[in-house]
């Protein structure tokens, strides 16, 4: 019998986790049916439809439309949707990836049909309950069946949470398979001619998180450390909308256009984003995904958190947690600039494979 599986989708980083997914499963059409489901929590060009046109995915089947909103405002309008379309496509396992709005909205619309839940990049912990995504992560884990860990530390929290070991699966991380699947496209984006910058002469920023950049204070703390940077080497930084409303609204916007050295552009698709970050110095970013990604290409992240929920790219990655920190950040910079830079491990299973992982586990699914 075929396994009808529904993915769900909705911002940014989900796109690029779901892509290997799909390609593997589409390998067995005899046992499993695929539908994808976007819901719209990103709905503009450059944060959602780039991304399927650089990475091929299939057009979604159904959208739903829900945009942005409060939390609350989002995750239910999503579930209201949601419950529709399941109650139409009736599926028999519901995918959900990473730690955004979607993916709880997702997982609790299952698990009250009774559906079987997969979450990809389950068991990361930042211990950080101010963190919108450390909600949705413990409770996502909380209501899935097949639990896809990227790296150790995942596996120890969930067997501290009570999750059955036979439910948890250590399978690498999956955004590392798109980035081996397009790194020949990455290599050859001609985004650095189109910003006129060379090779290794920039860093690249990026800046999102709430904790960062929803008060006044911390995004005066965050101009002065990106003025200090730029005296040194250029900053290229693809401003995501958040960010940049938040600046408007602080009336912000015009100092930070006015950095000498900081290249403010609109944010890219994941082909030119990758190529900007293969080809730079350092990277600093409150990312979650982009912490992993540095640590394959062996390139130094600094992360501007007081905490992570990737401890493996700290422990044998290229990643340093420095919060707001100007005078750690510069110090950093410095070690940068002079080439000395930290020992670094590729971690164990992020070898391209983790999509083939999955599905051979899912294709024990009766
Ligand atoms: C969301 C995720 C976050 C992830 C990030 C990646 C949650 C809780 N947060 O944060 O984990 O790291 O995506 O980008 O799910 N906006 C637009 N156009 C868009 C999307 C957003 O203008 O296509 C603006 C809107 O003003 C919106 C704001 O950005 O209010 C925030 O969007 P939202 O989806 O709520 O969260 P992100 O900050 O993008």
């Amino acid at each position: 019998m075929k396994i009808k599986v529904a993915y769900i989708i909705g911002a940014r980083p989900n796109f690029m986790k779901i892509y290997p997914l799909m390609l593997e499963m589409d390998k067995y059409p005899q046992k499993f049916k695929q539908v994808l489901i976007h819901t719209s929590q990103h709905y503009n060009n450059n944060m959602s439809r780039i991304f399927f046109e650089e990475l091929r995915l299939p057009r979604p089947n159904f959208y739903l439309g829900v945009g942005s909103g409060t939390h609350a405002e989002q995750t239910a309008r999503i579930m209201i949707r949601l419950e529709k379309v399941f109650l139409k496509v009736r599926p028999d396992l519901v995918v959900v990836v990473g730690d955004v709005n979607s993916t709880l909205a997702g997982a609790l619309v299952a698990a009250k049909m009774n559906i079987r839940i997969a979450h990809v990049e389950s068991g990361l912990r930042s211990f950080d309950r101010a963190m919108p995504e450390e909600i949705n992560r413990i409770l996502t884990d909380s209501l899935a069946d097949y639990l896809f860990v990227t790296e150790k530390s995942g596996l120890v929290n969930l067997k501290n949470e009570g999750v059955a070991s036979k439910n948890i699966y250590l399978v690498g991380d999956i955004m590392i398979d798109t980035l081996l699947l397009n790194l020949n496209k990455i290599k050859a984006s001609k985004i650095r001619d189109k910003i006129s910058i060379e090779e290794k002469k920039y860093c690249v920023f990026t800046l999102h998180r709430p904790s960062n950049v929803d008060s006044l204070s911390s995004l005066i703390q965050v101009y002065h450390i990106l003025k200090a940077i730029a005296l040194k080497i250029g900053i290229v930084y693809p401003i995501h909308p958040r960010t940049k409303k938040m600046l408007k609204a602080f009336g912000l916007w015009g100092k930070f256009k006015a950095i000498r050295g900081l290249i403010l552009i609109c944010p890219l698709g994941y082909i030119s984003f990758m190529k900007l970050v293969y080809d730079c110095r350092f990277v600093l970013t409150d990312s979650g995904g982009i912490q992993e990604e540095t640590t394959f290409l062996k390139i130094p992240c600094l992360t501007m958190r007081e905490n992570t929920e990737r401890p493996i790219t700290l422990e044998s990655g290229t990643n340093y947690l420095v919060g707001r920190n100007k005078s750690v950040i510069l110090n950093l910079l410095g070690n940068i600039l002079r080439g000395r830079l930290k020992r670094s491990r590729i971690p164990k299973l992020w070898d391209g494979k983790s999509a083939a992982r999955i599905v051979t586990v899912l294709r024990g699914i009766k």
